[in-house]
Order: structure tokens, then sequence, then C-alpha cells
């Protein structure tokens, strides 16, 4: 069985103090800083870019885990891995070609991650989930912070993760949007396994938010882990 593991998503951290917010999810048991990139283009909002995945990575040895909510990720591959991701994940909804993003990905020495909207069919991304280390399914519309869950997605995120189990596939499925104590509970019954969490870790005490979701987590683990 996969480990599950708390990303939780600075877009909703203090970025005044963004240091020490990512040294609370240190304490707290995170194991990746989950950062969203959007262009204002693919999603309304504008966040972080590359000059943050840097000032980042000096001060955590966390995994950075990129998520870009862009038009052209095949143009800033190289940028965010040379700025210190460790794993990217584009959407399958831009307007590059999925088989090049994955393969710039993979060179650039990153782990693949692969994102899906919402409103976009498990079995589109059937043909790459044996070339990617990750599949992101949006619990909610991307773009914004503080939404609710998307009930629909309990369904979608099971009918992966039983793809992904039935073809004894190496891809982790992580999951992103209106996580809260009992959102966690069902996304990791079906399948899920990485938990990304904005407002939930960062609204209040970022330490203690962070050690209730890990208790959740390994109480919820399944299995042996590998
Ligand atoms: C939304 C972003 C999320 C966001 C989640 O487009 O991809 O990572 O930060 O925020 P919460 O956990 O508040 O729903
Ligand atoms: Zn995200």
């Amino acid at each position: 069985m996969k480990h599950n593991i708390l990303a939780p998503s600075i877009l909703a951290a203090d970025c005044a103090v963004l240091g020490e917010q990512i040294k609370a999810i240190e304490r707290g048991g995170a194991k990746y800083v989950h950062i969203d990139v959007m262009d204002g283009v693919f999603v309304p909002s504008l966040s972080f870019g590359i000059p943050v995945v840097s000032s980042v990575r000096k001060v955590t040895d966390l995994k950075l885990d990129v998520h870009l909510m862009i038009i052209r990720p095949l143009k800033y591959v190289r940028s965010f891995a040379e700025a210190g991701a460790d794993g990217i994940t584009f959407h399958y909804e831009s307007e590059d070609d999925p088989e090049e993003v994955i393969r710039a990905i993979r060179e650039s020495g990153c782990k693949v991650g692969m994102s899906i909207r919402p409103d976009t069919r498990v079995e589109d991304v059937y043909p790459y989930l044996d070339k990617i280390d990750m599949l992101l399914i949006m619990t909610v519309q991307p773009g914004f912070g503080g939404q609710t869950y998307i009930r629909e997605s309990t369904m979608r995120i099971a009918q992966a993760a039983n793809y992904v189990a039935a073809n004894k596939l190496d891809c982790d499925i992580e999951v992103d949007g209106g996580m809260t104590a009992d959102t966690v509970r069902i996304v990791i019954e079906v399948g899920a396994n990485v938990i990304v969490a904005g407002s939930a870790i960062f609204k209040g005490d970022a330490e203690a938010n962070c050690k209730k979701y890990v208790a959740i987590l390994d109480q919820t683990q399944k299995g042996e882990v590998l």
C-alpha cells in the first residue's frame, strides 16, 4: 500500500511569514509543500511563480509539489525544476500535448503529475497512467482555495484508484480542494493517498492542524506500507 501523505497548500498561508509557516508544517508532520501556480488564463486567478518555488526551496527539505494551473506548461517545466521542484503536475486540459509535457517533466528529473478538472472524464487519462507518478483529481474547480468538496468526486477517485489497482500501476492518487476532517476520510476510503489541504491547515494554528490531519491519515492508512 502507498503511504498516506499530507501536502499543505501554501495558497492559504500568510506569505508575509511564509518561512515560519513552512517550519510549522514541518513540525506538524507534513511531507510535501503544495505550491499552486496560476496564470490568470487557465484559471481566473494569479498566484505564485518560479521565484516563490526558489525561495521555498531554500528554507525546507520537504518535497515541493508544484501544481501548474497554466495553459502552456511545457514552456516552464525546466524553470520550475531548476527552481527546486520535486514533482511537477500539469493539467490534462492545458493546451500542450500531454505526452510531450510528461516527457519534459521526466527529463527535468522531477516526478510527473497530471491533473484533471472535475468535469473531465477519468477514462480520458487511462492511457497516461502508466507513464506518470501521480494523478491529481481536482475535488473543486481549480482556481480558488476555500471551496466546498464536490460530492461527485468520490466516484471519480474510486474509479481511478480501481483502475490503478486492477492494472497494477505505480501511480499515486492526489486530491485537492475542500478537504476537511470528514472529506479526508471519504477520499482515503476510496483510494486517494496524497491529500492537499489549504484552508484546513493554514486557517489557525498550522502545526496543530497538520498534526490533526496526519493523525487521521495514519489512522486510515490501509494495509502495510511498502
Ligand atoms: C485550488 C488549488 C488548491 C487550493 C485548495 O485551485 O489547487 O490547492 O489551495 O484549497 P482548500 O484546501 O482551501 O480547498
Ligand atoms: Zn493545488
